[in-house]
Formats: C-alpha cells, sequence, structure tokens
C-alpha cells in the first residue's frame, strides 16, 4: 500500500510516445479523470508534441470530440504539491489533467534551489501508465537512457529499491507500478529486442526483492499486450495498441491493489475528503 490517505484522487503519471497511436492520448486521458477519477500528468515526448499533437495534424482529425475536449480541460501548470491536492477548489469527483512537455523542465529551471521537475513528478505519482510505448522509448527505459522528461522519470522512478544514504536506509516504499502498452509495427514487435527490453525492464521492480534492496514483483511492472489489427502501415498482424477499456481496466486493477480505490466500482470516492489529505 503506497503511504498517505485514499481520501485523495489517484494520481496518474501518463507518458505518451511516438506511436502513431499517441492519436488515441486525449481520449485516455480524458477516461482517467473522468472514470478512474484521476489527476493525470501527461507527459509527451518531442515526437508527439512536435508531429502527432501539432494542432491541424493526426490528433485532431482522428477524434476530433476528444481533441477538443481535452485541450478544453487541460493546464499547464508546473507547480506540483506533492504532499496536497495541488490546490484543487473545484469540489468535483472528477480528476484534473495537467500537460508537460519534453523540455519543459529546461524552460523553468534558472536557479540551483528550483525544484527539478522529474523527480517532483516521481513523488507525485502514484501510477505510471505509458500508452501508448513506442519502440524507441522502450528501448530507452530499459538500457537507463533518459533525455526527455518522461525517460528522466523513469529512470528515477521508485521501484522499491534501497540503498543507504546518510547513514540511513532510503526507502520505506515498497515501490510504484508501472504500466506500460507498447504500440508498434509487427516486425518491431516480434523483434527479438522487444521481448529483451520488456523482460529488461520487469526486472527493475524485482531486483533485490528477497533481499536488502527492495524491490517489489508484486506491483511491479505490467505489460498489456498490443492488439492485432491492420496497422497504420497497412500490415495485419501484432502491434496496435490495447483496447482503451482493457488499458483503464488494468489501472483500475493496479489502483485497487496498491489500496488507491477500494474496489473496481469504487472510483467515485467522497470529495469530501480532498481538503484532509
Ligand atoms: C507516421 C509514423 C508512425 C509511427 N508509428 C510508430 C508506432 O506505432 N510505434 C513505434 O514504436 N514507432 C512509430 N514510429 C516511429 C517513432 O515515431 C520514432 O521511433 C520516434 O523516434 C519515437 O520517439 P519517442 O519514443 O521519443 O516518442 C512512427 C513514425 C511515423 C513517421
Amino acid at each position: 500500500m503506497i503511504e498517505g490517505s485514499i481520501n485523495r484522487r489517484p494520481r496518474i503519471l501518463l507518458g505518451i510516445t511516438g506511436s502513431v497511436a499517441a492519436v488515441k492520448g486525449p481520449k485516455l486521458a480524458l477516461r482517467l479523470a473522468n472514470e478512474v477519477n484521476a489527476d493525470v500528468r501527461v507527459v509527451l515526448t518531442r515526437t508527439v508534441e512536435h508531429y502527432f499533437w501539432k494542432e491541424g495534424r493526426a490528433v485532431s482529425s482522428y477524434d476530433a470530440e476528444s481533441w477538443r475536449d481535452f485541450s478544453a480541460s487541460t493546464s499547464t501548470t508546473t507547480q506540483i504539491e506533492v504532499d496536497s491536492d495541488d490546490g484543487d477548489s473545484s469540489g468535483s469527483s472528477k480528476g484534473r489533467i495537467f500537460i508537460h512537455y519534453a523540455e519543459e523542465e529546461w524552460a523553468n529551471y534558472k536557479n540551483l534551489q528550483d525544484t527539478v521537475l522529474h523527480i517532483d513528478l516521481r513523488n507525485w505519482a502514484d501510477v505510471c501508465l505509458i500508452a501508448p510505448l513506442s519502440a524507441h522509448t522502450l528501448g530507452k527505459i530499459a538500457n537507463g537512457l533518459c533525455d526527455d522528461l518522461l525517460t528522466c522519470c523513469l529512470r528515477a522512478w521508485d521501484f522499491g529499491q534501497r540503498f543507504p544514504t546518510n547513514g540511513t536506509i532510503n526507502n520505506n516504499s515498497r515501490g510504484k507500478p508501472v504500466i506500460l502498452a507498447p504500440a508498434m509495427n509487427t516486425a518491431m514487435w516480434h523483434h527479438p529486442l522487444t521481448d529483451m527490453q520488456l523482460k529488461a525492464i520487469q526486472k527493475f521492480a524485482d531486483y533485490g526483492a528477497d533481499g536488502d534492496n527492495g524491490g517489489n514483483a508484486e506491483t511491479g511492472v505490467i505489460v498489456i499486450e498490443p492488439a492485432v489489427k491492420t496497422l497504420a502501415c497497412g500490415e495485419i498482424g501484432v502491434g496496435a495498441l490495447a483496447d482503451l477499456d482493457d488499458i483503464i481496466c488494468e489501472v483500475k486493477k493496479c489502483l485497487m491493489q496498491i489500496g488507491r480505490v477500494d474496489n473496481l466500482q469504487a472510483t467515485n470516492y467522497d470529495v469530501r475528503h480532498l481538503e484532509h489529505d
């Protein structure tokens, strides 16, 4: 169970990467906010920001309604209150959506005393969901590369690993779950690296689970396999982003497992408790 009160909204860090399925990102974020009642911080890669999500590009023509609703309900604040509810006074049970860009932390970082956005995001989140996960970002995470906001969050992620710092063990956390929903061309999916890299990431959560290093295989890294479809490239095979219903269901199960929602239906918790969080 994650420490802290259950009586605040669940917090989801939603990474969206440069698969063509990024066009489903606005709908996914809205569903997480409206059906799971989660606060969602969307972190985009450069590819999504500059190609798939530019106004007038793929995203707005694919699902104009979700794009409009998403654009209307998203805020860009970088102010993150890890220990409170980010100053929400709306009284609504629905979650809020914030958006973050790949280079954002550099744009706002000026002095050594300034907070570091990827660390704040890591501390803020209960769960990280990356949907869609591209082959490129998969490879980066598996190999520890971190040249944008999303991969920095994952490189600094709390997988429950413990280490001594100032003479004491740093971490009482059991680790925070990561849910990965890859989407890519069939040949990319069947490339040996895909399996090797997914297994490498899953091992992050198992690391030292039976010893002194912490780690938590129980709520570790969950992979939602892609579906069989005619892909954007015209080929038929495995590689399409899993159905959004399946992704939502997996997120709810995960939040239930870590004690952030009581049961699969119980995402409409009482908003009056928010002020006590
Ligand atoms: C039209 C188009 C569609 C693409 N679709 C995918 C995809 O579904 N999955 C994938 O892994 N890469 C796909 N790519 C390649 C990625 O966009 C590319 O590898 C990019 O560097 C990913 O960067 P990111 O992971 O930082 O977002 C596509 C590229 C183009 C031009």
